[in-house]
């Protein structure tokens, strides 16, 4: 039977995070679909994030000093230009959202109310009932979404490659999400890939179950560039439930005083760093990891700050630890470093534009050169929000707004499940020798382990997984040094020479 091709003549949207809806509305009136394995609402890594959004809303901050501490978290590998565009666009982009109905906290002025996060000199995270932001925006964007008349969505519906004419995508492929069909090529004048990063390549993560890189290898192999792949963001308070996905204890527990301890008593992050516990994230993540590694279980202590306040300052959390059978306002909470965000991912101009033509990227998926080595809080949003704006106005230039037909998708029988234990398999074998601490011995080992998986890979699901975790062990491989979220023990140090951005494509990872 031949393949189904569909003209959808719509502009396709692979991802239902923040980054993706907000692209949707903006593009109004062009015709758009958008690609959701879930509900919308449900599966995305945007609707679990506690923070908020990091925007210099005070009259006492600016764009500039949110900038530069951006680039120094990122410790010597951020994008100047991209930190400004970003940075400057940020207050905008928070009246959008509150014009578009999001209830983000305000004082008794009106102003709206920060958090402070680890690297930040100021409070400077606008954030909505207490830990709820991304689950607030994504409310506030699903409503509006399903409204617009310009916005088809296709939920259950999943993506598994991109079709390429002659250097230009001309179609995303597309099956059942859940159980397997085959597939359909939907042919399309634009494709923005917002489907998220690759915290689930690990073992335990904080993301949602679906984000397994599984967008940024359909990238690769369709044969775009990706950048800073060896950059993973480990978050070092990840409710330890001994369950994965691993529930937050947001950062801003930390920025209200929140502390960390061992089983000995010891606050072990103040002869590790002069900001303790709000160091940056990479520096507080490792010590975590050392503790755990070293069974000195560490826990987060809110009970001297928050005490009995915390199950109304912080719903999320509490919620989370109640359901892990842990009371917060009696107990410290149990942590561990978990995989979090990943800084790497499909390579993109500051219009968003990615290596091959009619290619947008946006969100976590794509690199900007926002994010260095080390993301700051709250900029995983922010930068979602301003590059999905710039990613549809480009888009809107070249393409044509005539209202198109909806998309009916028929799937034929056919495809092959996800083989659940080549993927457990991926996981560990990324933990164990492309985790939080790396060296030449476990990345090659776990090189090695990829390269099996994908060998026996029946399912484009999984060469996208693998795809992905190839470029990012290989990356970490060939960066001879430490910075910021990259941790090699056999190089400990940084090295000045290092301090630039790599960019691989996936034949340049596999003949290295
Ligand atoms: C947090 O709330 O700790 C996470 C925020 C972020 O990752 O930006």
């Amino acid at each position: 039977m031949s393949t189904p091709i569909l003209d959808t003549r719509r502009v396709i949207i692979v991802g239902a995070g923040l980054g993706a809806l907000y692209a949707a509305l903006k593009l109004a009136p062009h015709p758009v679909l958008v690609i959701s394995p879930e509900t919308l609402g449900e599966g995305a890594s945007s609707a679990w994030a506690q923070g908020g959004v990091a925007a210099a809303m005070a009259a006492t901050d600016s764009p500039q000093s949110h900038a530069s501490d951006t680039e120094i978290a990122g410790a010597g590998t951020v994008d100047a230009a991209i930190a400004r565009l970003v940075t400057e666009d940020a207050k905008s982009r928070i009246h959008d959202l509150t014009t578009l109905g999001t209830p983000f906290d305000r004082d008794g002025q009106g102003g709206y109310v920060m958090s402070r996060e680890a690297a930040h000199s100021v409070a400077r995270v606008v954030r909505v009932k207490g830990d709820q932001a991304g689950r607030e925006i994504m409310e506030t964007l699903i409503a509006e979404a399903r409204r617009c008349p310009s916005v088809q969505v296709a939920e259950g519906v999943l993506a598994s490659g991109l079709a390429v004419e002659a250097g230009a995508v001309t179609g995303v492929w597309v099956e059942r999400a859940g159980a397997p069909s085959g597939r359909i090529l939907l042919k399309t004048p634009a494709v923005l890939l917002a489907g998220g990063g690759s915290g689930g390549l690990f073992a335990v993560t904080t993301n949602p179950p679906r984000i397994r890189g599984q967008v940024i290898g359909m990238a690769a192999r369709a044969g775009a560039r990706i950048a800073d792949a060896e950059f993973v963001q480990f978050h070092p308070t990840a409710i330890a439930t001994g369950e994965d996905p691993a529930p937050l204890a947001t950062e801003a527990l930390r920025g209200e005083g929140a502390v960390l301890l061992n089983n000995r008593g010891e606050r072990f992050m103040l002869p590790i760093h002069p900001d303790a516990e709000l160091a940056p994230r990479d520096i507080v993540a490792r010590a975590v990891y050392t503790e755990r590694q070293a069974g000195r279980e560490p826990v987060l202590d809110t009970r001297d700050v928050l005490g009995a306040e915390l199950p109304a300052r912080f719903p999320a959390v509490a919620e989370a630890c109640l359901q892990a059978g842990i009371d917060p306002v009696l107990q410290p909470i149990p942590v561990a470093a978990a995989a979090h965000y990943h800084m790497g991912g499909v390579a993109v101009d500051e219009t968003g534009c990615a290596s091959l033509d009619r290619l947008w990227v946006c969100g976590e998926a794509s690199s900007t050169g926002l994010h260095g080595a080390n993301r700051l809080a709250s900029n995983g949003l922010l930068e979602a929000l301003v590059f999905a704006r710039i990613c549809a106005e480009g888009i809107a230039d070249l393409v044509d707004e005539t209202p198109a037909p909806e998309v009916v998708l028929d799937f034929p029988d056919g495809g092959q499940e996800v083989d659940e234990d080549a993927v457990q398999r991926l996981r560990q074998a990324m933990t164990n020798g492309c985790g939080v601490v790396r060296s030449a011995e476990g990345l090659t080992e776990t090189l090695a382990t990829i390269a099996d998986i994908e060998a026996q890979a029946t399912c484009e699901t999984l060469r996208n997984m693998t795809a992905t975790a190839t470029l990012i062990a290989t990356a970490a491989l060939e960066r001879t040094e430490s910075r910021g979220g990259h941790f090699r023990s056999d190089y400990p140090k940084i090295d000045p020479i290092q301090a630039k951005r790599r960019f691989l494509t996936l034949p340049e990872a596999l003949i290295l």
